[in-house]
């Protein structure tokens, strides 16, 4: 068994980390103040290739692992969690959906190259307001025209990078009597008539990220935009969001490593009672259970990378990843806020932020709830 990160993987890793400390740390806290996305920045590092890091380079991508993503998401994450779910809904959501799908290749390279690079930004449709956790429950419809084109109707909500997107994946049900049978995938372009941004949410955590409703009233697309045929596109969705669990778990585990270390250096330099507050044992230990919390989250989170990179079956270590580092982020989060005291309670401190950017990740992509229902499905079977 080896542990030990590649060159390539180790090569991401450093890039992301010195584009995070360089680029997203200056401004982090104004742009959680004003919930502004910086999008010249995620164009920057979009240069590097870094959203089609791990695709196939016959579709655009670079070929490189998805542990060396998760990798790159845990970077960005430990400085701008908001980058952090842009970037991962960008390459594993929408790319994810891409790269599972039926397509033929030149359509998923013609859809997936321009994100690789940050030219495009992508984002996955599938939860509408009543359709969360049952994904099935799905109602916008897509009507096949004479001439194969597709004619949808409906609503989306809580899309991560929606008002931002050039390409967004719909999932619909193309006949509402089949249900999830007959739910196919699309990728519908900006600007088509009848598709159109509804409410942006104004949110406690993450507030930079882009996230809003969707909205199709008669949107005409093309037959060879659809990526999954009728009967394949909840299947498709599941298996995507497998992949973009990982993504949610590394931004999960960046978030508490970013904390923690705050918090680490806090303790070393805060005064109290004439000593450091890091030489009261009972603090002390706190951090040491909080650090075997993040190593362990650390191997479940790359052991999923890795079972995706190897072929072998990643649905179950996904959710168990998910579950665990997110689970993680919101502890070691809490936790550092009252490691700072009165000082963590306040903005430019960075861990009330990192508090409030945990909590959605213990729900999006599938709430904790429903990765334990994913792992406990196998247990009796
Ligand atoms: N991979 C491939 N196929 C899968 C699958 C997987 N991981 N899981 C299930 N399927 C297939 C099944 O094999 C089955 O196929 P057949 O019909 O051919 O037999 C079909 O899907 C239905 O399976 P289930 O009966 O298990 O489905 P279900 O309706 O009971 O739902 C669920 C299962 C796990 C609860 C699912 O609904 C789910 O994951 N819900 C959560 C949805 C979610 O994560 N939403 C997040 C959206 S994205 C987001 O958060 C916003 C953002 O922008 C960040």
């Amino acid at each position: 068994m080896d542990l030990e990160l590649t060159q390539a993987q180790l090569d991401m890793q450093k890039l992301a980390r010195d584009f995070a400390e360089k680029d997203l740390l200056p401004g982090v806290v104004e742009r959680d103040e004003k919930g502004e996305f910086p999008l010249e920045l995620f164009k920057k590092f979009g240069k590097t290739g870094a959203y089609g890091y791990p695709h196939a380079e016959a579709y655009g991508g670079l070929g490189g692992s998805y542990v060396g993503y998760a990798l790159a998401v845990e970077e960005i994450s430990k400085v701008d969690a908001s980058f952090g779910i842009a970037f991962s809904v960008d390459t594993s959501l929408y790319g994810g959906s891409i790269v599972n799908s039926s397509a033929p290749d030149e359509i998923k390279k013609k859809f997936l190259a321009p994100i690789a690079y940050g030219e495009k930004i992508g984002s996955f449709g599938l939860t509408e307001h009543t359709a969360g956790s049952d994904a099935a429950g799905c109602k916008t419809v897509a009507t096949q025209q004479e001439d194969g084109s597709w004619i949808i109707n409906g609503s989306k909500c809580f899309n991560t990078n929606g008002p931002l997107a050039d390409f967004t994946v719909i999932y619909s049900l193309t006949d509402p009597a089949l249900g999830t049978k007959g739910m196919a995938a699309f990728v519908v372009e900006k600007g088509t008539p009848g598709f159109t941004v509804g409410k942006v949410e104004n949110k406690m955590g993450i507030r930079c990220a882009q996230v809003s409703d969707m909205h199709l009233d008669n949107v005409h697309v093309p037959a060879e935009n659809m990526i999954a045929p009728p009967g394949k596109g909840f299947q498709l969705a599941m298996k995507t969001l497998d992949g973009g669990r990982i993504g949610v778990a590394a931004q999960g585990l960046g978030i508490a490593e970013g904390a923690f270390e705050i918090a680490r250096k806090y303790m070393m330099e805060r005064q109290q009672f004439g000593k450091p507050i890091c030489k009261q044992q009972y603090l002390a230990f706190k951090m040491a259970e909080l650090q075997t919390k993040i190593e362990a989250a650390r191997l479940l989170l790359y052991r999923a990378a890795l079972a995706k990179d190897t072929g072998k079956p990643y649905s179950v270590p996904a959710a168990m990843a998910k579950l665990t580092c997110t689970n993680v982020a919101m502890e070691v989060t809490t936790e550092a806020v009252q490691m700072l005291g009165g000082n963590g309670f306040m903005k430019d401190y960075n861990v009330e932020r990192m508090m409030r950017d945990a909590k959605i990740t213990q729900i999006y992509e599938g709430t904790n709830e429903i990765q334990k229902l994913v792992i406990s499905g196998p247990i009796f079977r």
